[in-house]
């Protein structure tokens, strides 16, 4: 049975190669944690006064208390996978913060075609999908600050060198990883690099030219527009065809007969 330490199979993440990969951008302040409750959890309890003036990283080896969307708990498995949280300071948000989701979706995706050659696509909201499994998550919180959002943390999940039976039985049949996909480990820092290089590239696009360049790539890599799609609400399912995601990146759904809905936050489920 594998263990869960590092060991010469898993060794752990080295922040040197890290540290060398993203110098010089904006990614001010990076910090390595061995275990944490949760890197978002972190980084929303940072006392302001220990951010730069643009972004920090906080990159852990595992989590106690991962946490996925709409309150879910997000596994975390020792030394195999990625669980990082970007922040973007106050002075480095956009006018529409809510897009930085989006935004980090498409750097995902590409981060992880450039390194591993696979083709993710993002689901709405924003999941990274390889052939219709999730190899990724995104989860952004921002923390207010005298009524106006003064940081936003982009916490990024991704299922690097986890194997099939890592994941619960719940989840092997729609979960995967770079290693399941690809037959090869992973490695972490290279993807962690390009995601923070991509994050960066695409923040100075958002933060220079609006929403539209960000909006258009994501629309690009969707799996989700044009699909008939399931979309799982807090107290009801919205049944139609993903007809596309409007400049908040809601998701504009036309059942069959009656008005078309917009969605901030569900599960989808891609019918077709
Ligand atoms: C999802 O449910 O799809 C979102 C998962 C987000 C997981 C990441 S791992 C790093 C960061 N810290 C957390 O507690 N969650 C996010």
């Amino acid at each position: 049975m594998a263990s869960n330490g590092p060991d010469s199979h898993f060794p752990p993440l080295s922040s040197d190669v890290i540290q060398a990969g993203i110098r010089g951008g904006i990614w001010e302040r990076l910090l390595f944690f061995d275990s944490v409750d949760s890197t978002n959890q972190r980084g929303l309890a940072l006392p302001a006064s220990d951010l730069p003036d643009q972004g920090a990283v906080l990159i852990a080896e595992s989590q106690t208390s991962g946490r996925g969307r709409r309150g879910r708990n997000w596994i975390s498995t020792p030394y195999r996978n990625i669980y990082l949280s970007a922040i973007f300071s106050s002075a480095a948000l956009p006018d529409d913060a809510t897009l930085l989701s989006l935004l980090a979706a498409v750097s995902g995706a590409w981060a992880l075609r450039i390194t591993t050659g696979l083709e993710v696509r993002v689901k709405w909201p924003n999941d990274l999908m390889v052939n219709n499994r999730k190899i990724g998550g995104i989860l952004s919180e921002l923390r207010f600050g005298s009524g106006r959002p003064g940081r936003a943390v982009i916490g990024i999940g991704i299922n690097v060198n986890s194997e099939a039976g890592d994941f619960p039985e719940e989840l092997r049949e729609v979960a995967t990883s770079v290693r399941v996909e690809t037959g090869d480990m992973g490695s972490r820092e290279g993807i962690i690099i390009e995601v923070l290089k991509q994050l960066e590239a695409w923040h100075g696009r958002l933060m220079a030219e609006g929403g539209t360049p960000v909006l258009k790539e994501w629309k690009r890599l969707s799996s989700t527009l044009g699909k008939k799609v399931r979309v799982a609400l807090a107290d009801e399912v919205v049944s139609g065809i993903a007809e596309a995601i409007d400049e908040g990146g809601m998701l504009i759904v036309r059942p069959r007969s009656g008005e078309s809905r917009r969605i901030s936050a569900g599960d989808v489920t891609e019918l077709r």
